[in-house]
């Protein structure tokens, strides 16, 4: 099933690690930028160690010289598809650019469109994902579609959710058009239906996938919500019966100043700095939401044997602020291991997610679900270039960058590539 295409040669980029020496030697008093420093090099130690350099590959890009590779390693060749680990692993240069351009994909939405939006630099879109252990095939929406036929596909969650739905939709899009057959108003719930292959896409908006309702105060909305931890959204709960492939996401709604309900009764908050009330944290909220989540499919009476996915948290990347602090993310390339600092929290958002979808995978097993990881975190972490910074496209926020998003086309869309091939594994 799987394509491995050449003797896998994995290319090692050491020559950029000097790149960003200055900005690591200023974070170096901090005790994690050592430890992160300490693995990086005990792992590429051990990677010198194990490989013998063979020859000198120049890559003829239109990137800056300085990535000039010097060195390429022959891996030992694994056939068992199901040992490598495609999250482990780098970025390496790749001349061929995206599958797709904001021309031939008619749908990307405004504010991912960030070349349209005047974002001028275009290396940020020559990187490809490379497991250490095997190779990434590039994207092919014949195969994906092909895999696909007669099911359903639904991306539940929030917008970095709908972001990495946009983006299949435009890798798909290459091979045919699809035909929109659902919105609403506020184009909070989509379906798409590629009638060829007989593949349907679906959005659905749930920032929590539990109910929730927004707190007001005074007459005026508060940004903060009430959540029932124990009952799922309806919203996509109701057409779970549809569905052959979920792919969860959700994180980034739990860091406001919200309520946690069980059973009725208020039993914490996350940040509300309310006398009498617990906070529990975000931690606690996430855990909550996607064990209830996972929960209702486990327990569906008339759905179909379902394969679901948790797509774990997607690092922001502000730098000299927050949002609204004059933060932005203007870089325009990866950056390297040694260089994240101060990530604790996206590790631990991630460790209690992959936590829950193991328990779920335990009780799923007897009904014939299957439970898998879109673990993105790790791999993303070292993507800053890929956001739409300043080229959003919002006239009512000039001068604020968005840090979360990614620009289509981008690094999201490697996420789809992953996504294919735990499809096929
Ligand atoms: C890149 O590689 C070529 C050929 O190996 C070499 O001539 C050139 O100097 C290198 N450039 C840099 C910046 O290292
Ligand atoms: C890998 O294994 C598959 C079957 O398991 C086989 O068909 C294929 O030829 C193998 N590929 C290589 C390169 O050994
Ligand atoms: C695509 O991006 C270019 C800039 O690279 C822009 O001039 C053009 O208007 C964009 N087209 C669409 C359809 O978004
Ligand atoms: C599309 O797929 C569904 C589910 O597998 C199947 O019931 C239906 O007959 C298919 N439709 C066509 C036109 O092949
Ligand atoms: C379900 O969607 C509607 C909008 O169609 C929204 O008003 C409602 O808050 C959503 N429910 C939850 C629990 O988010
Ligand atoms: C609620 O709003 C009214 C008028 O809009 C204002 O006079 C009052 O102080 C507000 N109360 C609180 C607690 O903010
Ligand atoms: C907090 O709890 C104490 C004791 O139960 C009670 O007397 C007090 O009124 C409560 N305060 C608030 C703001 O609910
Ligand atoms: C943040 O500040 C550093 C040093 O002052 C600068 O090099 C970098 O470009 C800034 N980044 C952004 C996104 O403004
Ligand atoms: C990023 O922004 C900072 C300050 O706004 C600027 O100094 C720096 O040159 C920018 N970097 C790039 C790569 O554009």
């Amino acid at each position: 099933m799987r394509q491995l295409r050449s003797k896998s040669m994995a290319s090692a980029s050491h020559s950029r690690n000097h790149i960003f020496k200055k900005e690591r030697l200023k974070n170096l008093f901090n005790a994690a930028s050592v430890l992160f420093y300490t693995v990086f090099f005990t792992v590429l130690f051990s990677f010198y160690l194990l490989y013998h350099p063979r020859s000198t590959v120049n890559y003829t890009t239109n990137i800056n010289q300085e990535y000039n590779q010097t060195t390429v390693f022959t891996q030992p060749y694994k056939n068992d598809s199901r040992s490598c680990n495609l999250f482990k692993g780098q970025w390496i240069l790749d001349e061929r650019g995206s599958l797709y351009t904001n021309f031939s994909c008619k749908t990307i939405p405004y504010k991912r469109n960030c070349f349209l939006n005047g974002r001028e630099d275009r290396d940020f879109l020559h990187w490809r994902w490379k497991p250490d252990q095997c190779e990434l095939p590039r994207f092919s929406p014949e195969t994906f579609l092909s895999t696909l036929r007669g099911k359903k596909m639904a991306f539940i969650g929030d917008s970095i959710g709908r972001n990495q739905m946009e983006s299949l939709l435009c890798l798909l899009s290459t091979v045919e058009t699809p035909k929109e057959v659902y919105k609403d108003a506020e184009d909070l719930f989509r379906t798409w239906e590629f009638s060829k292959h007989n593949f349907t896409l679906m959005a659905f908006w749930s920032q929590f996938l539990v109910t929730a309702t927004e707190r007001v105060f005074n007459g005026s909305a508060t940004g903060g919500f009430d959540l029932q931890l124990d009952k799922v959204d309806q919203n996509w709960s109701k057409k779970l019966h549809l569905m052959d492939y979920v792919i969860f996401s959700d994180a980034h709604w739990f860091f406001r100043q919200n309520y946690l309900y069980e059973s009725n009764n208020l039993i914490g908050c996350v940040y509300c700095q309310a006398p009498n009330v617990t906070d529990l944290g975000p931690s606690f909220a996430i855990k909550s939401a996607f064990q209830a989540a996972f929960k209702e499919i486990n327990m569906c009476k008339n759905c179909k044997k379902i394969f679901a996915f948790l797509r774990t948290f997607s690092p922001s990347h502000f730098e000299n602020g927050t949002w609204n602090t004059g933060g932005g993310c203007n870089r325009t390339r990866p950056i390297v291991r040694e260089e994240v600092v101060g990530r604790d929290s996206d590790w631990e958002f991630k460790n209690i997610q992959v936590e829950q979808i193991e328990m779920a995978r335990k009780i799923g097993e007897y009904k014939g679900n299957r439970f898998e990881i879109l673990d993105i975190t790790e791999i993303m972490v070292i993507r800053p270039d890929g956001h739409p910074g300043l080229y959003w496209g919002n006239p009512w926020m000039k001068g604020y960058s968005d840090c979360i998003h990614w620009c289509l086309p981008g690094p999201i869309d490697t996420w789809n590539e992953l996504l294919l091939e735990m499809i096929k594994r």
